[in-house]
């Protein structure tokens, strides 16, 4: 038991489970004892995680659904109320970039860009939140990134979406208020992951990086579950429609 109440027996749907950053936040959950729901289109990522939480004794099930696609969604959180009863608790991680300025861009990279990073998340809140809403109760929490809030050379629609998902989560957590639901954000700093390796195959990016950041490391994925393990909890029932940059103190919101 490590205190945090209601998470245990909570159903939560987590997207982006089969890597990096979501995996780590989908072990914690079980930990936690909330089952667990995996969304992630990488399948053998998703069933290597949702296997790892029941090695550990936790309930997961991972279901293989690229989140641009609404109707697979539906399918797939239908598939999980099936199991473990209604969703209680969203966590939006998966994400995708790729690295160039913009003027290097076009518009089939920012349509993919845009489609997996902001209507992703759009989808896979609609099809849950409308399930929240009926039973007046339900946390929410994206994962957008501090590229969003300050702004980051060579991602500038990725963090146009980082950005809008901010807004969005505050726009619906003012609807949702008095409807028992909270939609809050957590904004990562550089994080030591396959999309940052991706990113910065050179690795100078990350050399550059420890320099800066003031905790003289990147992010690491297991810096994140329990800021979110806290936010879908009981404990965190007054708090909505806040955004938590977790950056090693690289950047610092009043
Ligand atoms: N790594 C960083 O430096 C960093 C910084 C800021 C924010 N973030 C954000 O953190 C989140 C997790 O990123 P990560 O670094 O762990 O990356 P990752 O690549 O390790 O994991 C992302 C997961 O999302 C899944 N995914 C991607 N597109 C999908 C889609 N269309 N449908 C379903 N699943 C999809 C991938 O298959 C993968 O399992 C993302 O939202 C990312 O934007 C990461």
């Amino acid at each position: 038991m490590t205190g945090l109440r209601g998470l245990t027996g909570m159903p939560v749907v987590l997207t982006g489970g089969g890597s990096g950053i979501g995996r780590a936040i989908a072990l914690r959950l079980a930990d936690e004892g909330a089952r667990v729901g995996i969304l992630d289109r990488d399948a053998s990522g998703g069933a290597e995680t949702e296997a790892a939480i029941r090695a550990a004794g936790g309930v997961a099930s991972a279901y293989g659904v690229d989140i641009t696609d609404y109707a697979a969604v539906e399918a797939a959180v239908e598939a999980f109320i099936g199991v473990e009863g209604e969703v209680r608790g969203l966590v939006n991680c998966a994400g995708w970039d790729v690295a160039s300025d913009f003027l290097d861009s076009d518009p089939e990279l920012w349509r993919k860009v845009i489609d997996i990073n902001l209507v992703g998340p759009l989808n896979v809140t609609k099809v849950v939140l409308s399930r929240m809403a009926r039973a007046e109760a339900g946390r929410i929490v994206s994962i957008a990134s501090d590229a969003g809030r300050v702004g980051s050379s060579g991602e500038s629609v990725y963090a146009a979406c980082k950005g809008g998902i901010v807004a969005f989560s505050k726009s619906v957590a003012r609807e949702m208020a008095r409807r028992g639901i909270s939609l809050n954000v957590v904004s990562p700093g550089p994080t030591d992951t396959p999309l940052f390796a991706d990113f910065d195959a050179s690795g100078r990016l990350a050399k550059a990086l420890e320099r800066a950041i003031p905790m003289g490391r990147l992010a690491r994925p297991d810096d994140f579950p329990g800021l979110v393990a806290f936010l879908l909890s009981d404990e965190a029932a007054f708090i909505t429609g806040q955004t938590i940059s977790v950056s090693g103190g690289l950047t610092m919101h009043g």
